[in-house]
């Protein structure tokens, strides 16, 4: 099963990017406050992270905080 959402909220990685897109929003940080998700257990904030370096929406691999410590 393709992971595609922050689940706690029930948010799309669509839909956040949608909200990154047209606010310019370019940290989890940032996204946060235009769109609440990723309060609880902050599992989803690597794949937004992802999300907002590559577009990418939907992931079928685990990626954990330090995979991409990295990235914005
Ligand atoms: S999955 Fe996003 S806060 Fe838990």
């Amino acid at each position: 099963m393709p992971i595609d959402r922050c689940y706690c909220y029930q948010q799309t990685f669509a839909t956040l990017k949608e909200v990154a897109d047209e606010t310019g929003a370019a940290s989890v940080e940032a996204l946060q406050e235009h769109v609440r998700f990723g309060q609880n257990c902050e599992l989803c904030h690597p794949y937004v992270r992802r999300m907002l370096a590559t577009g990418q929406t939907s992931f079928d691999e685990v990626i954990r905080a330090e995979d991409n410590s990295a990235e914005a």
